[in-house]
């Protein structure tokens, strides 16, 4: 069966949790903020990649996009940002805003493009991933939200 996103369910979160951990990413307001999560689920259930979108406002913040090492090169990446952007079109937000230091190649072919920090809406700079989460030389990148 080929791998795809599909909406976190609630018994994923430590599996989630524990790719993170092994991949460095900030596991902070993950499990509060679940419910607009996706997962890549291997045959076996075992969570292979996951993404999460933050609702700010109107806005929405995309973050812990994670792979595992030998899962990827196949696309789950670009399916996991495509899920969130999707989940951001159904609840009508503006824009999908996130923060990295060294994906922003990866992000730019997903359709992103960097945008000043200081002018993030005052939601998303209130975020733990903004404020706190990610370093201040962290770039910031937003993609509008198109209607499906
Ligand atoms: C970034 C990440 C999620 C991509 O997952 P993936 O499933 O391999 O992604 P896709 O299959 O959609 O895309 C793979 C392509 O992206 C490229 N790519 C992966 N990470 C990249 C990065 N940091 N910068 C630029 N390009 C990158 C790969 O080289 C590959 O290129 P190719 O198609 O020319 O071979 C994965 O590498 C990962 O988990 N990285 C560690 C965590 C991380 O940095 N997350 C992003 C910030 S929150």
């Amino acid at each position: 069966m080929t791998l795809q996103a599909e909406p976190a369910r609630p018994h994923d979160v430590n599996d989630a949790l524990d790719l993170l951990r092994r991949l460095d990413l900030p596991e902070t307001d993950v499990a509060e903020r679940w419910g607009h999560y996706f997962v890549v689920h291997e045959d076996d259930g075992r969570v292979v990649g996951v993404a999460g979108l933050e609702v700010h406002g109107d806005d929405g913040l995309l973050r812990s996009v994670a792979v595992n090492v030998d899962y990827r090169r196949q696309g789950l990446g670009a399916s996991l940002v495509e899920a969130a952007l999707a989940r951001a079109a159904r609840l009508e937000l503006r824009s999908v805003y996130l923060l990295t230091t060294d994906a922003r190649d990866y992000f730019s072919r997903q359709g992103f493009t960097e945008s000043p920090r200081e002018k993030a809406p005052a939601a998303i700079r209130e975020s733990w991933e903004y404020t706190t989460g990610c370093p201040s030389t962290a770039v910031l990148m937003r993609r509008e939200v198109t209607r499906r």
